[in-house]
């Protein structure tokens, strides 16, 4: 959904992070104070740290860069863009991966990719929400069409490992990968996946990859957030990368990735995602349910499951699946 035109050209006025008092963006909307000041509010709602102060005006806490098709495309290899089949930039949705779900049930080709600035009903692993703020993150989905089921594998993980890529080309270091699929950085966590497959006829299956990642983000959004969060601006010292840019690199990496994952599969990049893990050796607790098996991390195998030292019950594996882990406290 797009913003109403009123909210959008405000917005855009604000994005600069300078102050703007309420008459001049009154007259250059053609409304009233009343009316700036209702659309400030309506800003704010949706995450947007924006303060007044009297005989100053209305200002944005830092400079927004608005996602933007030409500029995301613009940053790709032909033969990434030629894998593109359709871009789509939202101010709010209630969740891309649902958009593309949709799109996918109604016939669309590989190589959808939704964004949203913000949105309203994120999904996460597990049941979890995704918070996020307008702006303030990359909410991204791609969507991709496989010939069978058994081609999309360990996928999840693989898709870790380009993620890693893609911030590492950024300038971002430090990020590492926790089992199965999120991006941490110091323990907290940067980016988080979320795969969704519909299966077809004869084996064949559409895959919806979601990726959220925290770029900057305002307080009020992370109050949300019932889990140890980091953003870029923190990981980067308050200059995080540019939002495009990074929609380019992942964009980048994960058409690469598909586009052949079938035949080389999770083994050409399994012994990446070892080099990324930073678990092991920790002693964990893995979740699924009601159950809770306690152990040491030994590493993931060659199919990308978690393997356990598990003490006197022996090594065990682990799919992913409704699986959480936690650092254990004890
Ligand atoms: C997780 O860590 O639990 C996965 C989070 C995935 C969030 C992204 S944001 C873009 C896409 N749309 C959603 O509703 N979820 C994913």
């Amino acid at each position: 959904m797009e913003f109403p035109a009123h909210r959008k050209s405000l917005l855009k006025m604000l994005a600069d992070g300078r102050f703007h008092s309420g008459s001049d963006l009154a007259e250059a909307l053609t409304v009233s104070r009343t009316a700036v000041w209702n659309l400030v509010r309506e800003l704010k709602e949706r995450g947007l740290d924006l303060s007044a102060v009297s005989g100053k005006g209305y200002r944005l806490a830092w400079p927004l860069e608005l996602l933007d098709g030409e500029t995301i495309l613009a940053g790709l290899s032909q033969s990434a863009s030629q894998r593109i089949s359709a871009l789509e930039i939202h101010d709010e949705l209630d969740s891309t991966n649902t958009r593309l779900m949709g799109m996918a049930a109604g016939g669309a080709p590989s190589g959808a990719v939704c964004l949203a600035e913000h949105q309203t009903a994120g999904r996460g692993r597990i049941g979890r929400t995704w918070q996020s703020a307008y702006g303030g993150g990359i909410c991204l989905s791609l969507l991709w069409r496989f010939e069978e089921q058994a081609a999309i594998a360990g996928l999840s993980l693989a898709v870790g490992v380009v993620i890693l890529r893609a911030l590492q080309q950024a300038g971002v270091e430090g990020a590492a990968l926790k089992w199965p699929n999120d991006v941490l950085w110091r323990e907290r966590k940067l980016a988080g996946i979320l795969l969704e497959v519909s299966g077809e006829a004869h084996g064949r299956c559409a895959v919806v990859i979601g990726i959220g990642l925290n770029v900057r983000l305002p307080g009020q959004a992370a109050e949300k957030i019932d889990q140890a969060w980091t953003d870029l601006n923190q990981v980067a010292g308050g200059a995080p990368p540019s939002r495009n840019r990074l929609v380019s690199l992942l964009l980048e990496e994960l058409t690469r990735l598909l586009a052949d994952y079938p035949e080389r599969g999770l083994r050409a990049y399994i012994e990446e995602w070892r080099r990324w893990h930073g678990h092991v050796g920790r002693a964990v607790e893995l979740r699924s349910g009601n159950r809770i098996v306690r152990g040491v991390v030994a590493g993931v195998s060659d199919d990308g499951l978690l393997i356990l030292d598990c003490g006197r019950d022996g090594m065990r594996e682990f799919a992913s699946g409704d699986l959480s882990l936690r650092l254990d406290q004890g």
